[in-house]
């Protein structure tokens, strides 16, 4: 077996190895998935993913661990956390559906989001949901009412947005005064929040919440928020904090390597004392067990084609995120050049990654892996160009088995009259 260390970085799932020139996913090669499963797919880990999962349970014993879900969800990942005895966060009702699906105990369920609907609330009211992270004024009264309207006591978070900026792109930095989300610290209206709560027989505050942003690779913003959030609770005489998710993840290998989920949960609890501690990682559980698996259509000058794009993978476009590709279906003696790793869509912006060294005689039936492709692609995929969503492959121990199936134009037109 031939391992290229410079290749297999830490970037893979932690079962990938190389033989033959091929990359092998949880024991399988990578033209052995392609012929089983076809092109574009999403190719999990499952043993990379629960370990991650695993990892995050056991850096925080006492407290309570969330899995985010919109990272990437559906009804077999609810399976394995409720296994692993991790909670689940959803934040719309159609996340909520995937969750009920799944069978977890509605009791581990935390629902999140900034507009959830009358019906969203109603389905989680009747469900059970262990607890509704409030996001507003107009939310508290329409919970409030709901909840009384079907003789609950409804456990509720208040999400706080502390007034710190996290450093990640704007897009998904949520922490700063001027969020969409959560009652502002500064402004008073947590306390307001918290008083108005207290006063609802339907509601039960169960603790605060704060998340500052995602793919964040520095403890400094989460110690911060940690500390104003912990004098903030105390203040108020609330006894549990919830302080999201975030912890970023690599994508290139020798980018900059985040804390584990040990560091980050130790700076906190040196924040946070005695007050009961809960987190919900999404992108470090999810990210990197997954590969995406494309093949090589056309070559056009710099331009390498594949058969996916911005409908499997938003983030290069919306983010500026960026990637890495290896040739996974063989080794190339050839000298390499810099290739820009194109979708199908119609757009120029349709790019995966730009300026990738490939070996020069890449051509059109080669396969390309992108690492660390779980975390907000298959759960940010989209149908345009009316492009079918890839399916998510679940690999260990030499098997493969859809844990997601890929949509068909039979789905695409099922919607239309
Ligand atoms: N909790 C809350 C309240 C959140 O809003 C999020 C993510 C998480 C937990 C999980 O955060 P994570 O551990 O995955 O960073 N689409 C963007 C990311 C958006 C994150 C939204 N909130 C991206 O592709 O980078």
């Amino acid at each position: 077996m031939t391992i290229d260390p410079e290749r297999l970085d830490t970037v893979w799932p932690r079962a990938t190895t190389r033989s033959g020139g091929e990359l092998y996913l949880g024991g399988i090669s990578a033209r052995e998935l392609a012929r089983e499963h076809g092109t574009p797919a999403y190719i999990l880990d499952e043993d990379d993913f629960i370990a991650r999962a695993r990892a995050w349970r056991d850096a925080l014993p006492g407290g309570d661990v969330h899995y985010g879900g919109k990272a990437f969800l559906c009804p077999e990942i609810v399976r394995w956390l409720d296994r692993l005895g991790l909670n689940l966060d959803v934040c719309t009702g159609g996340e909520l559906a995937v969750a009920r699906a799944g069978g977890i105990d509605p009791a581990r369920v935390t629902f999140h989001g900034n507009n959830k609907s009358a019906a969203e609330l109603r389905a989680a009211v009747t469900w059970g949901a262990g607890c509704v992270v409030l996001d507003s004024f107009t939310e508290l009264t329409r919970l409030a009412a709901i909840a009384a309207e079907h003789g609950v006591r409804q456990r509720v978070m208040i999400r706080v947005t502390p007034g710190v900026d996290a450093s990640t792109h704007k897009a998904i930095a949520t922490g700063g005064d001027d969020s969409k989300f959560g009652f502002s610290l500064s402004a008073g209206d947590a306390e307001r929040a918290i008083r108005l709560v207290r006063a609802e027989p339907s509601l039960e505050l169960y603790g605060l919440h704060s998340h500052i942003g995602s793919q964040l690779l520095e403890l400094d913003g989460f110690t911060l928020a940690a500390r104003k959030m912990t004098a903030f609770a105390t203040a108020m005489d609330v006894d549990r904090l919830d302080l999201g998710g975030g912890l970023g993840i690599v994508y290139r290998p020798g980018d900059p390597v985040p804390p584990t989920p040990g560091e980050l949960v130790a700076a906190l609890q040196k924040e946070t004392g005695g007050l009961h501690l809960a987190v919900e990682p999404g992108r470090s559980i999810a990210g990197p067990s997954t590969v995406a698996l494309y093949e090589v259509g056309t070559i056009k000058g710099v331009y390498a084609s594949v058969d996916g794009g911005m409908s499997d993978n938003p983030r290069p476009a919306m983010y500026g995120s960026p990637y890495t590709a290896i040739l996974a279906s063989r080794t190339s003696g050839a000298p390499e050049r810099a290739f820009t790793i194109a979708g199908k869509h119609c757009e120029s912006g349709d790019v995966l990654v730009r300026d990738l060294p490939l070996p020069a005689d890449l051509a059109p039936g080669d396969l390309l892996a992108i690492p660390a492709s779980g975390a907000y692609q298959r759960s940010m995929a989209s149908n345009y160009n009316h492009v079918t969503r890839p399916p998510v492959v679940a690999v260990r121990d030499g098997r493969s088995r859809v844990i997601v199936r890929r949509e068909t134009e039979e789905d695409l037109l099922r919607l239309y009259v």
